[in-house]
């Protein structure tokens, strides 16, 4: 099989540094023009996987292919990607638009050229005044910004970003991920992005890869990563989850009945496979899976806290002898109906949990 259609593809790709493994065999093809983001915690792997791509690193195992070309032995600048770090890396001597037409020079474009393609990648991230500056007279969304058009101004066929905006603050970091998003689209370039950051990740993906000590654990759409998470672990760094523990109760092909806390939920079977009846397993409660119930019926429990969110509010529940969950409620409601201290009763909410074997 040839791997032409795939814009990135590694085959069994592996790292140790030393006695170490970094990275254990990581498969992974990626479309072109896909946004694919390396999720995980600090430590997990990311960097690593996203330099041997670069080929800062040079593999253990496996094979490496970036527009169907076999690169796994390529040098980084025959490599044909642009890279976006944390610290932006920039030339503090050289203003901006020298430091943009940078990998233009290296590459012996012509100055008439290098000029053209500089200002075009500058109006790209709205800094076409600054090209004068020097990058110490640049803000640090200005200086990423600049970082950006450095990347982009080669024209590469992979872009590669590493937790490129997690020194900014809030509300500049999320104002570039709208930025980054919306070049990345209009450029359909294909981008490999690293973060630890699940809310980043699941607003700028087309693709997931949720990551721990060294393993891509599953591959998957934003919803699909939080809908329907393949490991354990996928279910507890993506999205608020609390963990019941229950029963199992039975299952077919496709779903499984668990009975956790006086409620039987309906999950997926799939991460259940080769559980018994009767054994022990874990619900993943997310504050949808719940919602209020009258009367008598469900869990009952007593608000902890609550966190108002305008529309709607999340509520901390204390329940007799199943633990702690959340809940979601209107916030209107849970200003006057629901506040600390309240009693309240659960239902199974519409929306399905996933459960695994207890841990
Ligand atoms: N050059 C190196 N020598 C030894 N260990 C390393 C080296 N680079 C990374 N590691 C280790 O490999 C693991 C993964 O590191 P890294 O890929 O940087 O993680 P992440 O980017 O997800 O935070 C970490 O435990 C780190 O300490
Ligand atoms: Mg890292």
């Amino acid at each position: 099989m040839s791997g032409t259609e795939d814009a990135l593809r590694l085959d069994g790709v592996g790292k140790q540094f030393g006695t170490f493994t970094a990275l254990h065999e990581a498969w992974l093809r990626v479309r072109p023009g896909e946004f694919v983001t390396l999720l995980g915690p600090s430590g997990c792997g990311k960097t690593t996987l996203l330099n041997l791509i670069a080929g800062f690193l040079e593999a253990d195992a496996g094979e490496i292919f970036i527009g169907g070309k076999l690169v796994t032995q390529t040098p980084v600048w025959e490599r044909d990607i642009g890279i976006v770090f944390q610290s932006y890396a920039l030339f503090p001597h050289m203003d901006v638009a020298r430091n943009v037409g940078y990998g233009l020079r290296a590459r012996g474009v012509s100055r008439a050229e290098e000029a053209a393609r500089v200002a075009e990648a500058l109006a790209m991230v709205r800094l076409s005044s600054m090209a004068g500056r020097r990058p110490r007279q640049l803000s640090g969304g200005q200086q990423q910004r600049v970082a950006l058009a450095r990347a982009l101004v080669i024209r590469p066929s992979l872009l590669l970003l590493d937790e490129p905006f997690s020194a900014l603050d809030r509300n500049l970091r999320m104002e570039m991920q709208f930025e980054l998003k919306e070049i990345q689209q209009k450029l359909g370039v294909t981008t490999i992005f690293v973060t630890h950051d699940q809310a980043e990740a699941m607003s700028m993906s087309d693709r997931i890869a949720v990551m721990s000590e060294g393993r891509i654990l599953q591959l998957d759409t934003p919803e699909g990563v939080y809908r329907r998470p393949a490991h354990r672990f996928v279910a507890g760094f993506i999205g608020d989850a609390t963990v019941l523990r229950g029963r199992l109760k039975g299952m077919d092909g496709v779903s499984a009945g668990v009975e956790a806390g006086g409620l039987t939920f309906s999950v997926p079977a799939a991460p259940l496979e080769g559980t018994a009846p009767g054994a022990e397993v874990d619900v993943f409660l997310r504050p949808e899976h719940l919602q209020p119930a009258e009367g008598e019926a469900g869990l009952a429990g007593t608000v902890v806290s609550r966190a108002y969110l305008g529309d709607r509010a999340e509520l901390l529940v204390q329940t007799e002898g199943a633990g702690r969950v959340m809940l979601r409620v209107p916030g209107l409601a849970a200003l006057e109906r629901w506040p600390a201290g309240a009693p309240i009763r659960m239902a199974v909410g519409s929306a399905e949990p996933v459960a695994f074997p207890a841990g």
